[in-house]
C-alpha cells in the first residue's frame, strides 16, 4: 500500500473537502521536477543550489521571470528587479514588515484571501474592508474608506487585492476599474500589494493585465508565486514593484542574514524552466482545471436549489455560491458535516461578517468526486432550509 501524501490539510475518509482550495497531488510534477533536480545537482556549479543565495536568488530564476514578463506582459524590467520569495504568504508577510508601521490603515477586499488575514493579523496594522461585486473591488468605495482613515489619524498605506481570478469571489477586476485604481494608487500614494498568484491558470482567452504591468511606475508591488503552476511545497514565488518600493522591500533583514529565502528550491524551477518543459505542463493544468470548474459548475446547476446563485470564473480555482435568503453558512455547516462535505463558509473570507456565501474549490478533486460534492451539498442545503423553516 502507498503511504498516504502528508499535507497542511488533512482530507477525511469518506468526505469530499470544499473547504481546501489546495492543488491535487495528483498533478504535481513530481516526475519533471526529479528531472530538474538530477540535472541541476550535477552540474559543476551545483553546490550553488545548496549556499546562501543572492539576497534577490538566483539569477537563473530572475532571468527567466523577466522573460516571460517582457514576452507576456511588455513590461521590460531587470533581473536586479526581481526577488525571489518563499511564495506570496511569505512575501505578504514581508511586504507588510518592510512597507507598513504600526497603526497604518491597510484595505481589503470584502471578500478576501482568508489566510492573508491571518497575515495581516501579524502586523500591528488596522485592517478596512472595501465591498467588490461582479466586477471586482468597487474604487469608489475604496476612495471614501481611505478618506475616513485619514479622518481618523490614519496613514492609508496599502491595498492588498486579488485583482485576478480572485479567491474567493472568483472574478476579475475590469479593466476601467484597474485604471482608476491605479490613478486613484498614485493620486493617494497608496501602495497596491497585487496578489497575482493565478494569472497563468486562465481557461478561456487572456488573462486581464496586471496592474503591475499595466503602468509600472505606479506604487505596485506584485507577487507572484510558482504554487499553483508547479507546486505549493516549493515555496517559490517573486516580488516585483518599481525602484523606490523594490529598493526597501529588497532591504530586508531577514534577506541579509540567510539569502534568498528559497535558494535550493528557487534553482531548482530555474533549472525546469531552462529545459523548457514549464509552459506545456502550465497549459496541460489549465485544461484539467477548467474541465473541473465545468464539471462543479455543471453539477450544482443541477443539485442546487432554487434561490443559490454562483459565480463561474474564467480562470483559478474558486466558485462562490450565495446561499438562498435565510441561511447561513453557520447554519449550515454542521448539517453538510452529517452529509460528509467540509464546506469554507463566507465569514471566513468577509471582516464584516458576510456568512451567506461559501467557497467552492474544483482544484483538489476530479469531476466525478466534485459531482458527488455537489450532491451531497445540494441534500444538506435542501435539509438545512427545511429546519430553517
Ligand atoms: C490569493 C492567494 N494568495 C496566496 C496564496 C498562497 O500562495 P503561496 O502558496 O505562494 O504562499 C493562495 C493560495 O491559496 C491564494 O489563493
Amino acid at each position: 500500500m502507498q503511504p498516504p501524501v502528508e499535507t497542511q490539510n488533512v482530507l477525511r475518509d469518506g468526505f469530499v473537502e470544499f473547504a481546501y482550495g489546495d492543488p491535487d497531488p495528483a498533478v504535481l510534477p513530481v516526475e519533471l521536477l526529479r528531472e530538474a533536480a538530477d540535472r541541476l545537482l550535477r552540474r559543476s556549479d551545483a553546490a550553488g543550489a545548496l549556499a546562501y543565495g543572492p539576497d534577490l536568488g538566483p539569477r537563473a530564476l530572475r532571468d527567466a521571470i523577466v522573460a516571460r514578463s517582457a514576452e507576456r506582459e511588455g513590461l521590460g524590467l531587470g533581473a536586479d528587479q526581481i526577488l525571489v520569495s518563499g511564495g506570496n504568504s511569505q512575501a505578504l508577510g514581508q511586504v507588510l514588515t518592510d512597507l507598513t508601521r504600526p497603526g497604518d490603515a491597510v484595505f481589503v477586499e470584502i471578500p478576501t484571501y482568508s489566510l492573508a488575514l491571518g497575515v495581516l493579523a501579524d502586523h500591528p496594522v488596522e485592517v478596512n474592508g472595501v465591498p467588490m461585486d461582479d466586477a471586482g473591488l468597487d474604487v469608489d468605495a475604496l476612495e471614501e474608506a481611505v478618506r475616513r482613515a485619514r479622518g481618523a489619524g490614519r496613514r492609508a498605506r496599502l491595498l492588498y487585492t486579488v485583482p485576478t481570478f480572485h479567491n474567493p469571489a472568483g472574478v476579475s477586476l475590469a479593466l476601467e476599474r484597474r485604471e482608476s485604481l491605479l490613478e486613484l494608487a498614485r493620486r493617494e500614494g497608496l501602495i497596491l500589494v497585487e496578489d497575482d498568484v493565478y494569472r497563468e491558470l486562465v481557461f478561456e482567452g487572456q488573462a486581464p493585465p496586471a496592474l503591475r504591468a499595466l503602468d509600472p511606475e505606479a506604487p505596485v508591488v506584485r507577487l507572484g508565486s510558482f504554487a499553483k503552476t508547479l507546486a505549493p511545497g516549493l515555496r517559490v514565488g517573486w516580488i516585483d514593484a518599481p525602484p523606490e518600493l523594490f529598493e526597501i522591500v529588497s532591504a530586508d533583514g531577514v534577506l541579509e542574514s540567510g539569502g534568498c529565502v528559497s535558494q535550493f528550491s528557487a534553482s531548482l524551477v530555474a533549472a525546469l524552466l531552462e529545459a523548457g518543459v514549464y509552459d506545456d505542463h502550465v497549459v496541460t493544468l489549465r485544461r484539467t482545471y477548467a474541465a473541473r470548474r465545468d464539471a462543479l459548475a455543471g453539477a450544482l446547476r443541477k443539485e442546487l436549489p432554487a434561490g443559490c446563485s454562483f459565480t463561474v470564473p474564467a480562470g483559478g480555482f474558486f466558485l462562490w455560491v450565495r446561499l438562498p435568503r435565510g441561511l447561513t453558512a453557520s447554519k449550515l455547516l454542521p448539517v453538510a458535516e452529517r452529509h460528509r462535505v467540509g464546506l469554507a463558509p463566507g465569514h471566513r473570507f468577509c471582516i464584516d461578517g458576510d456568512d451567506r456565501h461559501l467557497r467552492l474549490p474544483f482544484s483538489l478533486y476530479d469531476a466525478a468526486s466534485l459531482a458527488e460534492g455537489a450532491r451531497r451539498l445540494a441534500a444538506a442545503i435542501g435539509e438545512a432550509m427545511a429546519g430553517a423553516s
